[in-house]
């Protein structure tokens, strides 16, 4: 029998990079994409099945690394370091796009585990064996990758603070528009903490900040024209903070050329994904107009309760 733990994307509305710094950030779960771990009895030892590798856990590339601390501590915590077992994960979140797929892999393995052996796991335990995995990845994630692909709520989010769940009722739907080009988190973050001393780089981070409260307070208001004008505000500070690409922006301006409310890019940056805020009928001349400068688009249907 396969014991299953379940997680999905995240998409972030407003304030990546500036949540490391303190700020407040705005995301949103992202239920078009999941993740799917199974832990299965074996005869002996512990392996792995997954699409980038199929083998011993002890036995995981680098890259993989996160996710190997993840189990061991994992089965660790439930005194089961040595039990036989395999662990099979499926996953439609594309690696490195600033969806969340890392914290999303790691999440399901742990709700995966947990369940096979009949163990209770609250939600902080579940945020804190995630963040052994984020740390590697980059030194300081902020938690809000784990915390959005394991909740089903739009979150308000400072880091170590208590999250607030957020109503998201718009007349606007978001497009998802991934560059096809692998986002590079790690090293953006690790620039942004090298340029910390700069002057230029806090204001840029202050801005965020700034409209990401502001962004908050439109969503309450219901203004998407405000909301829409506040997300492009921010891709210019993001490329202030040098955590855009050439690909991202040219998205941006197209996005803005056919009308968007805003547009942005979203997650680590550096490639990745970008999003599109627009009014429902405007979403197929967009999808259009993207879509030769796009390896996918999404589309949260509407932003509507979530
Ligand atoms: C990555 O999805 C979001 C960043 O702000 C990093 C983090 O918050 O840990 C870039």
């Amino acid at each position: 029998m396969a014991y299953i733990g379940t997680t999905h994307g995240k998409i972030i509305l407003m304030g990546e990079h500036s949540v490391v710094y303190g700020y407040p950030c705005l995301a949103l779960p992202f239920f078009e994409t999941k993740v799917i771990a199974e832990t299965s009895t074996i005869t002996k030892g512990q392996t792995l099945y997954c699409d980038f590798y199929k083998g011993d856990i002890q036995h995981l590339p680098t890259s993989m690394q996160g996710l190997k601390a993840v189990i061991t501590e994992s089965l660790k915590r439930l005194h089961k370091e040595n039990a036989p077992l395999n662990i099979t994960i499926t996953s439609s979140i594309p690696i490195e796009r600033g969806m969340g797929s890392s914290a999303a892999v790691a999440g399901a393995v742990v709700r995966s585990i947990y369940h096979y052996f009949d163990a209770k796991l609250d939600h902080n335990t579940l945020l804190s064996l995630i963040a052994i995995s984020e740390t590697l990845t980059h030194q300081k994630p902020s938690g809000i990758d784990a915390l959005t692909t394991t909740s089903d709520k739009a979150l308000y989010f400072i880091k170590d603070k208590k999250a607030q769940w957020i109503h998201v009722n718009l007349d606007a739907e978001l497009l998802i528009v991934d560059t096809g080009i692998l986002g590079k988190t790690k090293e953006a973050v690790h620039d942004v903490a090298s340029n910390y001393h700069k002057a230029s780089i806090q204001n840029a981070l202050k801005t965020l900040g700034a409209l990401t409260y502001e962004a908050k307070q439109a969503i309450e208001e219901r203004s998407v024209e405000t909301l829409g004008r506040l997300m492009t505000e921010a891709h210019h500070a993001l490329q202030h903070l040098g955590v855009s690409s050439k690909e991202l922006d040219h998205l941006v301006t197209i996005a803005q050329q056919y009308g968007a409310l805003g547009s942005k890019l979203t997650g680590g940056g550096r490639g990745g994904c970008m999003i599109v805020l627009c009014r429902p009928n405007q979403k197929q001349s967009l999808i259009e107009a993207l879509r030769p400068h796009a390896n996918h688009i999404w589309s949260i249907l509407s932003l509507i309760h979530i």
